[in-house]
């Protein structure tokens, strides 16, 4: 066997510790297939008495985890720190500087500083692997890198957040409302004390920016994808898409339009017989449509200690074959600039939730400032109000002066539905402000 790959792992929390129980426990397969050993040298965390359910007492530990990048004897820093600036980033920086190979789970470092992270490691000659950044445990950065190679890409778009398809899954199923099953999604440790970054759309735009540049050649951008999350989601609107034959999903996309690349995280009504509408609960799945390859679409599991673990190992099984491949696909002199395609000029269909006033005309207004707008409805669902009772028996009128109201959109402009909404919350005919989803066409 050739001389062992000497690694040093910053960060012992879920992953780093996952990482560790494969390496010891897949050892021998892992040595067969580099046919060179692989041996943990040095580690890192914020607090060395924390007990972590295994024993690291014979790697030889750093407070520092730049410093373990800069002075341990190694080939490869581990990093599973997290966070796009501070320690994570200093290490980085440090192992890069030093001629070590980076291995990164770190989606919000490489979101904001990808591009110029992957000339550091160029100029270094050495690799800035980051497979489990990615939708996890799904082999989404190698095929993009490798696989996909000789295709120019039209779309790539996925399910890049676990948290909220739990929390949508769990919704349809149950008829449940999101504040119920996000409570629950916390309760069982899905969903962090602090949802914002996952709910919000946050961790599936980082991962969308890297994608992005892996599918169309660019510089990674993530200050230009636009972001919604998942939190005015109701129960009735997964309710009515279903019976209009569509589910509802946090989808990134990142889309060629010929006037610039198209990059959004948002809810997304999908056609309930795509294959992206089957990937429930915790899992992922990214689909890219290349020009000679057609549509391709990966599924797994997106988080998790052996799932993250796993493409972590398989970034260092890479680097022990010698097999350095440029970090975005491609060397970063022939990344483009990216050229983003503004969100008004987005064309496609609209679902439009409106509480409407019941009574003569109300109906009448919306439609004329659809027309105004050259919108073609192709679906309308007025519900039945939900009508509230008191205790002592009698019903709340003010709940049962409205209705609920449901349209589908024809293809139309972002430009002109937020411009028709507009003007139907200013005309005064529904009680509270619109909500539109956009539908994805699969
Ligand atoms: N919190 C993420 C998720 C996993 O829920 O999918 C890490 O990016």
């Amino acid at each position: 066997m050739g001389h062992p790959l000497r690694l040093g792992i910053a960060g012992l929390g879920t992953v780093g510790v996952g990482l560790i129980n494969l390496l010891r426990q897949n050892q021998e397969s892992i040595e067969a297939r580099c046919g060179r050993s692989m041996e943990i040298v040095a580690v890192s965390a914020r607090n060395r008495s924390r007990d972590r359910g295994i024993d690291v007492s014979a790697y030889e530990w750093y407070d520092d985890c730049a410093e373990l990048a800069r002075n341990a004897e190694i080939d490869v820093f581990v990093e599973l720190i997290g966070g796009e600036d501070g320690p994570a980033k200093a290490a980085v920086e440090a192992a890069l500087a030093s001629g070590r190979h980076v291995v990164t789970a770190n989606k919000a470092l490489l979101a904001y500083h990808g591009t110029e992270l992957a000339r550091s490691a160029e100029a270094a000659g050495v690799a800035l692997n980051f497979e489990a950044a990615v939708a996890g445990g799904i082999p989404i950065v190698k095929t993009m890198r490798e696989s996909f190679a000789g295709n120019r890409a039209t779309r790539i778009y996925g399910i890049l957040n676990g948290t909220c398809n739990y929390i949508l899954t769990c919704m349809e199923q149950e008829g449940a409302d999101f504040d119920v099953v996000l409570k629950r999604a916390q309760d069982l440790g899905y969903a962090e004390a602090d949802p914002t970054f996952d709910i919000g759309g946050f961790d599936a735009a980082h991962k969308l920016a890297l994608l992005t540049s892996l599918a169309f050649g660019t510089e990674v951008d993530f200050s230009s994808v636009y972001v919604e999350g998942i939190e005015r989601i109701t129960a009735q609107d997964i309710q009515v898409a279903g019976e209009l034959g569509y589910k509802i999903k946090l989808l990134g996309v990142a889309q060629d339009t010929g006037a610039g690349i198209e990059q959004r995280v948002h809810p997304t009504l999908v056609p309930a017989k795509s294959p992206i509408a089957d990937v429930d609960g915790v899992f992922n799945a990214v689909a890219v449509t290349g020009d000679f390859l057609g549509d391709l679409m990966l599924e797994g599991q997106g988080a998790g200690a052996g799932a993250t673990a796993s493409s972590v190992a398989a970034d260092i099984v890479d680097i022990a074959l010698g097999n350095i491949q440029a970090p975005l696909g491609r060397p970063t002199k022939h990344l483009t600039p990216y050229k983003p395609a503004p969100m008004r000029a987005h064309a496609g269909g609209y679902y439009v939730a409106l509480e409407v006033q019941d009574r003569p005309g109300a109906f009448a207004g919306i439609a004329t400032r659809m027309a105004e707008q050259d919108i073609s409805l192709k679906s309308i669902v007025q519900r039945a109000p939900e009508i509230s009772v008191d205790i002592d028996g009698a019903k709340d009128a003010s709940v049962a002066e409205t209705r609920p109201v449901v349209l589908i959109t024809h293809d139309t402009l972002e430009k002109s539905i937020r411009k028709a909404l507009e003007c139907i919350e200013s005309d005064g005919a529904i009680t509270s402000a619109p909500r539109m989803i956009r539908i994805e066409r699969l």
